[in-house]
């Protein structure tokens, strides 16, 4: 870090790589006119100086442009944005004053925090205290879990005499996944599991093996963001295929499989987050034989699989596969939504082959899971039917109680109500999410904004993602001060005219 120093002035590379992202040497430069649509589309054309900082600083903590890219040199941001070179200029000095850009003369700006700063994918977890949090899908845990503390006891005195690693996870949990699994309808093995710090690192490890930089990745838009951030990370293309409350358009689902014919395509055939929508049985064996004839890894996310909230949970997706579709594709699924997040247990469903493969990348990882974790997993998990007999008609009770809020409170907002998940996809009727969530925050509610939610930047600032975890009072009250932050106006950037809410 030694040569690298804040500058005011900036003499910036010229480049000719305007348009797109594209990368030079390790660096990420932000194409032009991808920022200026992803910044316009937050305040409105033609800018001011302040505006167009306050964009750039939303985007950088929305996780919306990556932290330590290059930004478009100065002339080319004035020229896509019609706004004067001095707008840029001035711009990009206040985001290093702010900290949330660095320059190294000659060499261009890059975008960073400053102390004390964290992205919304990390601050968004932890609500200030009185705000209530509408931002996570993220249920607590059940009352089960006092239990299992109790009854794991014993059994973790047995493994503090062993090392306590398992790179491919505890024997007796792999067993207990396979096991429900085969309960499910779909004969599994141990070996074909490998046990993960919760789905997200299942997710991460399985793009990180199957994919290489540049290879292509089909993906739902909207979709879970952190998986999306983990395929993005990996170096993979996105190409997303739209998902709607209706579900998927499986000829353009078929058709983007063949002309693009990606290394893997994730998706979220239950209760897509954030949709709700479920994949119908003759979707999915569309999808399955597109996949098989373009040689697609399909990497399905069964996160949500289980909170069916009327009727029978879906069975798992591969059990719809013939023999050869079946070996291209990789399942993960978690104990966060059925149980709970904080236990960070997830799991790889796949041949044993690549579950070793993927056990040899995770040792340089994390190693192994948490044996604490697994145990208590192991020890909850041969109750799980007892578990969700309780936690799902609850869940659809607050799914009323909130839609009833909503219906009383917001007449004006759109919902259909999802017949499993965690969440409404609300359409708000225009595009004021980003700017909701920010002045929602000082009306004591912590949002997403469906942007979050995007594979393709500046899409679904119409809509909001709101979880109904919360007991009915709470979630009443979270509605009330939604339409009380309505009410007393949201901040207009539009063209830059007024002074950006800047907060700590
Ligand atoms: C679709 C989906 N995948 C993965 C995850 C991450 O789950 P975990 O907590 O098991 O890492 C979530 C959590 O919300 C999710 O909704």
């Amino acid at each position: 870090m030694a040569e690298m120093r804040v500058v005011r002035s900036l003499d910036t590379t010229s480049s000719a790589m305007s348009g797109t992202g594209v990368a030079t040497g390790n660096t990420r430069t932000l194409g032009s006119r991808q920022l200026a649509g992803q910044v316009t589309a937050i305040t409105g054309p033609h800018p001011g100086y302040r505006a167009l900082a306050q964009g750039v600083r939303a985007l950088l903590l929305d996780g919306r442009i990556p932290l330590h890219t290059r930004l478009p040199a100065e002339r080319e941001l004035a020229t896509a944005l019609e706004v004067s070179r001095a707008t840029v200029t001035a711009a990009y000095d206040l985001l290093r004053e702010g900290g949330y850009a660095l320059s190294r003369r000659g060499a261009g700006t890059w975008t960073g925090l400053p102390e004390g700063a964290a992205p919304a994918s990390v601050a968004g977890y932890q609500a200030p205290d009185g705000v209530i949090d509408l931002a996570m899908a993220a249920p607590s845990a059940p009352a089960e879990l006092a239990a299992a503390f109790e009854l794991a006891g014993p059994e973790l005195a047995c493994h503090a005499t062993t090392n306590g690693y398992h790179p491919l996870g505890l024997p007796e949990l792999r067993a207990a996944v396979a096991e429900r699994y085969t309960r499910r309808g779909l004969p599994t093995l141990p070996e074909q599991i490998l046990i993960t710090t919760g789905a997200q690192s299942a997710v991460s490890l399985v793009v990180n093996l199957l994919g290489r930089p540049g290879d292509r990745a089909v993906v739902e838009s909207p979709s879970y963001p952190n998986a999306l951030d983990a395929v993005r990370h990996a170096g993979l293309r996105i190409t997303p295929v739209p998902v709607t409350e209706d579900g998927w358009d499986v000829e353009l689902l078929e058709c983007t499989l063949r002309q693009t014919a990606p290394r893997l395509a994730y998706l979220i055939p239950d209760f897509q987050n954030p949709t709700g929508a479920l994949m119908s049985t003759e979707q999915r064996t569309r999808l399955l034989r597109a996949a098989r004839t373009t040689g697609t890894w399909l990497l399905i996310d069964e996160t949500m699989a289980e909170m069916a909230l009327e009727g029978p949970a879906p069975a798992p997706f591969v059990s719809l596969a013939h023999p050869g579709e079946a070996e291209q594709i990789v399942t993960v699924g978690s104990l966060s939504k059925t149980h709970w997040g904080g236990l960070r247990i997830g799991w790889v469903r796949a041949g044993s082959r690549l579950v070793n493969e993927l056990a040899a990348l995770r040792i340089h990882v994390d190693l192994a899971p948490s044996l604490v974790d697994q145990v208590l997993a192991k020890t909850l998990l041969p109750g799980m039917d007892d578990v969700l007999r309780t936690r799902l008609p609850l869940l659809r009770e607050r799914r009323d109680a909130l839609a009833d809020s909503l219906s009383r409170h917001l007449p004006e907002w759109r919902w259909q109500t999802p017949v499993g998940g965690l969440s409404l996809w609300v359409d708000l009727g225009r595009p004021i999410a980003g700017a909701l969530a920010q002045a929602a925050l000082a009306h004591g509610v912590n949002l997403q904004p469906g942007s979050r939610f995007a594979a393709d930047a500046g899409t679904h600032e119409h809509r909001l993602r709101l979880p109904f975890v919360h007991e009915p009072e709470r979630t009443q009250e979270a509605v009330r001060r939604l339409a009380a932050t309505l009410d007393a106006g949201l901040p207009a950037v539009t063209g830059g005219q007024n002074r950006p809410h800047w907060v700590a």
